[in-house]
């Protein structure tokens, strides 16, 4: 028999999370929350019909929006992990990882691997966002061995050419103001993806954008599909959708040279 140690296989990773995670957005949520409670004052003040529908409307849109942001977004993310059938040993990069929701999810996956998240901890953009608290969510959720956090841009990543095995990213580029520096954070993910790698960005707007700059560059099985009700921002007219690709193999192909 052999003495070869057998690195036990991940198995599927529950969305249930003992960390803490904050919401996305927290000035957003702020606002509807304030707009709901407005509304039902006026409903009440007018007593009509069509006042209370308004807010029955805006409370839905609050709804969702807290749904996705404390849960759904956990649901969709542990199914789209879970169907990459990771080895274990991959190298992965979470753009914009905030608190940790995908990377720490990501780096249940792995078992030799490392997860390595890239953020600026923007407080407008998630609440409680530092890197200490997701260090602390990376110990909460037991994969504090295998989590690298970095302090940086996702426009100029702090990484060499070709080093990561899958690129993942969640509710993040859409924050970067301007179409010049979205599509320079997309580069960025291509420049760092190893050949054959892939990409997958989850976002809420300029999904389009991201899409058609990657088929520019070169990207392979460029695709872009809307992810279920779990991640509406605020009802089916406001749904993330999903953009994946892969960088080609061979050396000629553009995305090289990005
Ligand atoms: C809405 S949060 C989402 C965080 C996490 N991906 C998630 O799904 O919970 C967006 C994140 O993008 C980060 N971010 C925004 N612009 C960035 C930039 N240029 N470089 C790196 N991170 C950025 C923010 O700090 C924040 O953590």
């Amino acid at each position: 028999m052999s003495d070869e140690k057998v690195i036990p296989t991940p198995e599927r990773v529950s969305p249930r999370r003992r960390g803490s995670y904050g919401v996305d957005a927290p000035y957003a949520v702020a606002f509807i929350g304030a707009l709901v409670v407005a509304e039902l004052v006026v409903a009440i003040i007018v007593g009509k019909v069509l006042p209370f529908l308004a807010v029955i409307f805006v409370t839905a849109i609050f709804g969702s929006f807290l749904y996705t942001t404390r849960r759904g977004k956990f649901v969709v993310w542990a199914e789209l992990l879970d169907g990459l059938n990771l080895r274990g040993d991959e190298r992965i990069l979470d753009m914009g990882c905030g608190r940790g929701a995908v990377l720490l999810m990501a780096a249940q996956h792995l078992t030799t691997g490392r997860a390595v998240g890239v953020d600026l901890w923007r407080r407008v953009d998630q609440s409680g966002n530092s890197v200490d608290a997701t260090r602390r969510n990376a110990v909460a959720e037991g994969v504090a061995d295998r989590v690298e956090l970095h302090t940086g841009d996702m426009t100029a990543l702090p990484f060499e050419n070709n080093s990561f095995d899958l690129i993942v990213s969640s509710l993040a580029i859409h924050n970067i103001s301007g179409r010049a520096g979205r599509e320079k954070a997309i580069n960025e993910a291509v420049r760092v993806l190893r050949p054959g790698g892939r990409l997958m960005i989850a976002d809420i707007r300029a999904t389009r954008d991201h899409e058609a700059q990657l088929a520019k560059i070169g990207m392979n099985d460029v695709a872009r599909r809307r992810l279920s009700w779990q991640f509406w921002w605020g009802g089916p007219w406001a749904p993330t959708r999903l953009v994946t690709a892969m960088k080609p193999e061979r050396r000629n192909d553009p995305a090289f040279s990005t």
